[in-house]
């Protein structure tokens, strides 16, 4: 199963606009519409309890959306199994039980304190970011602050707009630990 974490962010690395999550007031159409698709297009989805209760999903028999959290019946009104789950096992533990079920991408679509838990333990094959022309300043990074040593490589690029949104895929290189 490949594993790839999908943001869209700024310049400066930013995946938020100020305190503002509403990620949709500043990313492209281009992006919002490469979102949509991979979104519609693939079955398993893993997302953060902050990101989910931002804008909460309904359940849909396309997909399986599973949301971390470390407090599962917290959310037992929202949960269809097989749909929509919430889990609180590890970064690891998730990769290995989808991995077991014959999933073949597992998509991570945030926030940052999901992306790094992955990253941390080089769980992450792939990151499909989207780089989009704007300086910010003050907003979330997509890893959170700690030290990380991760090397990755261009896989693609490509701008798709005429500003010059950048559509990136880069492999994560891994290393022994
Ligand atoms: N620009 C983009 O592409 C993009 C994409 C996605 C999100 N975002 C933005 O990112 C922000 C949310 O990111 P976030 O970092 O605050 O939250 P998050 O990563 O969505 O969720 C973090 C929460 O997940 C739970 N959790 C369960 N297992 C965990 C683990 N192993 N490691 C860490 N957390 C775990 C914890 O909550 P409990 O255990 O308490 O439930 C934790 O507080 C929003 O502002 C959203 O708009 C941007």
């Amino acid at each position: 199963m490949k594993t790839v974490l999908v943001f869209v962010s700024t310049l400066d690395g930013k995946i938020t606009k100020w305190g503002d999550p509403n990620v949709k007031s500043w990313s492209s159409k281009e992006d919002q519409n490469f979102f949509n698709k991979l979104w519609n297009n693939n079955r398993l989805l893993i997302m953060g309890s902050n990101t989910f209760y931002l804008d909460p999903i309904k359940p849909n028999p396309n997909h399986l959306l599973v949301i971390m959290t470390r407090q599962p019946s917290t959310y037992k009104s929202y949960e269809v199994l097989g749909q929509l789950e919430f889990r609180s096992e590890s970064p690891g533990q998730l990769v290995e039980h989808y991995d077991k079920e014959g999933h073949e991408l597992m998509l991570i679509v945030g926030g940052a304190h999901i992306a790094t838990s992955f990253l941390r333990e080089q769980l992450v094959d792939e990151l499909w970011l989207t780089i989009e022309p704007k300086i910010f300043g003050i907003g979330c990074n997509f890893v959170t602050e700690e030290k990380l040593d991760i090397k990755l490589e261009l896989l693609s690029s490509e701008s798709v707009n005429k500003q010059g949104t950048l559509f990136t895929k880069y492999a994560l290189i891994k290393e022994h630990i």
